[in-house]
């Protein structure tokens, strides 16, 4: 089992490993009692690790599947089922599932009885490297995703990679895209273990799988533990942790959101690698780099379904650009990551026009 420390409001622990959460959890837990916040669809496994547990009373508070989870009413369901229960400070909420799940889940532990401890139990990939580490919790209201919430750090993440077993392969493919993404913004050993064997890399059950997420995990503490709230706005704050996202919200924006997200940040980075490029900031070979990678796990690096404009305007509603200007996190090397504002019009335009080009290399 690997553990990476994460400093955040106080230190907590990511454990990764096979066959670890009922041990782990049991050890955290001690003689508090729990409320297991799960979806539907993980009904028989949250029954499952309900039953390990030793000597400790556990209620189970069902939540909708997916986004339908992040809602006003989810949460005030949440907040009912606890208050019923009797749910004290002295007692632990589990969150158990996705990335939906955990940020619905945070965002409740934040909130009930103004805080409450909350041990996050990621079962997605994208959960295990993004969502379920960094303290950011939250829902969707009707003017947007994300816009209601709270930074609230869990006291453990337990990562047990038998959930990625019973992944779509789709699904899981889309969780490598936050993996590849921290291997360029900071650690290229990521990209050259994956380099090392394309196919390979997209399985759950490969021999350096715990370590590239493990390291993923770590670039994300690493970020976190420097600019938690994100209120550095430099090119070692946390927004670089949306490389690839601008473009890529507004993909996902475009397509109703039938997008996995992980797909969308895939078109998203080959977009900014693009833009680099023509910025003169990227050396083709890294742009190059991205579309191999990328395309060699079976991500999308093309991408030509809307107009400009529609992408542009849905950028620019994109939460994550500061004041007027477009804001994007671009790399100047691999490991380097640095901020481009306000780029010309024309600039992005060509940008997305090489990313309509499928057979041209980057
Ligand atoms: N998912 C980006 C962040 O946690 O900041």
């Amino acid at each position: 089992m690997k553990s990476i420390t994460v400093t955040a409001e106080h230190e907590y622990q990511v454990f990764v490993g096979r066959d670890i959460v009922s041990e782990v959890l049991n050890h955290i837990v001690g003689a508090s009692r729990i409320a297991v916040i799960h979806p539907q669809s993980m009904q028989t496994l949250a029954g499952q690790l309900v039953q390990t547990f030793v000597d400790v009373e556990t209620i189970s508070i069902e939540i909708p599947d997916a986004e339908n989870a992040k809602t006003a009413s989810v949460m005030e369901f949440c907040w009912m089922a606890l208050g019923k229960a009797g749910f004290t400070r002295n007692d632990i909420i589990v969150s158990l599932g996705g990335g939906a799940t955990t940020d619905l889940a945070g965002f409740v532990a934040a909130t009930w009885l103004r805080g409450v401890r909350i041990i996050h139990v990621p079962t997605t990939l994208l959960a295990m490297v993004d969502a379920a580490v960094g303290g950011k919790t939250g829902i969707n209201t009707g003017e947007g995703k994300n816009l209601v919430g709270a930074i609230f750090s869990p006291v453990a993440v337990v990562c047990d990679m038998n959930f990625l077993d019973s992944q779509s392969h789709e699904d899981y493919v889309g969780g490598l895209a936050e993996v590849v993404k921290c291997g360029f913004i900071r650690d290229e050993g990521i990209l050259n273990l994956i380099e090392s064997d394309l196919a390979g890399a997209q399985g759950p059950n490969w021999e350096h799988t715990p370590e590239i997420i493990a390291r993923a995990i770590q670039v994300k503490a690493d970020v976190v533990g420097n600019d938690l709230r994100e209120t550095l706005g430099t090119s070692t704050g946390r927004e670089i942790l949306n490389y690839g996202h601008t473009f890529g919200h507004a993909v996902e924006r475009i397509e109703n959101y039938t997008w996995r997200h992980g797909n969308a940040v895939s078109v998203g980075m080959m977009f900014v690698a693009h833009l680099a490029q023509l910025a003169g900031r990227l050396d083709p070979e890294v742009a190059e780099r991205h579309r191999r990678i990328l395309s060699g796990v079976g991500l999308p690096v093309t991408y030509n379904r809307g107009a400009f404009e529609q992408l542009h305007d849905a950028m620019r509603i994109d939460k994550k650009s500061r004041g007027s200007k477009l804001r994007f996190i671009v790399l100047e090397h691999v490991g380097k990551p640095t901020i481009l504002e306000g780029p010309d019009s024309a600039l992005l335009i060509a940008a997305y026009a090489k990313l309509g080009q499928a057979d041209v290399h980057a």
